[in-house]
């Protein structure tokens, strides 16, 4: 894992903060299709999203609604950036701005994101990458069988969090092993690519 520390000024467009820009955009150079489900005013993903209205998003729906609709059109994409509200607070003064009360429901799914994680998991390709921003690194996580590959910590100064950035992407060698029922060795063996492969 490739683990990096950095300051920089705080900003509330996330990816205004040059070095977390920085970090999104090495990986959108790499990606053909992208989804970005909180994207606010950002329009470097191939389909964006954002509940506020009057964001440039091209849709403005609930998060997972958009995911959803995306998985019913048979979406795949190489990368999910993945920038949701950080605290509570954020998320009732996004939602209050579209005029949505916050259930109970609402408070009890924040954070831990996982009916929206459970969709990018449908969403993403095999070695899709998935970028994670937030005040805690709990991305796809292993149980769905991701793993993280870079972490880039952001300070801010004075009494502020960090933004924790992260990029996970499938640990195929796990998933190909538990599959066949075979060792990790051997699975390695399998992949492609490494010069094992039967003739
Ligand atoms: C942290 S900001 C994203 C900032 C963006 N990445 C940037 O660099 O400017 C989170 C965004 O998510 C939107 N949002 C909050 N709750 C949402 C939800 N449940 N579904 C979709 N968008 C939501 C907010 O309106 C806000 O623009």
């Amino acid at each position: 894992m490739i683990i990096n520390r950095t300051w920089a000024m705080a900003s509330s467009e996330t990816f205004s903060c040059k070095p977390i820009g920085e970090f999104v955009q090495r990986y959108l150079a790499e990606s053909m299709v992208s989804i970005d489900p909180f994207s606010r005013n950002r329009e470097w993903a191939t389909y964006t999203n954002d509940l506020d209205p009057n964001t440039t998003a091209r849709s403005h729906q609930e998060a997972s609604e958009f995911l959803a609709s995306l998985v019913n059109q048979n979406v795949k994409a190489d990368l999910v950036i993945f920038d949701p509200p950080y605290s509570l607070e954020q998320c009732s003064r996004s939602y209050k701005g579209v005029g949505r009360k916050v259930t109970m429901r609402d408070t009890q799914i924040f954070g831990r994101w996982t009916s929206h994680k459970n969709l990018v998991n449908r969403l993403l390709t095999p070695d899709g990458v998935f970028l994670y921003f937030g005040w805690n690194s709990n991305g796809m996580g292993k149980k769905r069988g991701f793993e993280i590959t870079e972490l880039l910590l952001v300070s801010h100064g004075s009494a502020h969090n960090d933004t924790i950035c992260i990029a996970e992407k499938r640990n195929l060698e796990v998933k190909l092993g538990e599959t066949v029922g075979i060792s990790r060795m051997s699975a390695t063996a399998l992949l492609p690519g490494d010069g094992n492969e039967p003739a």
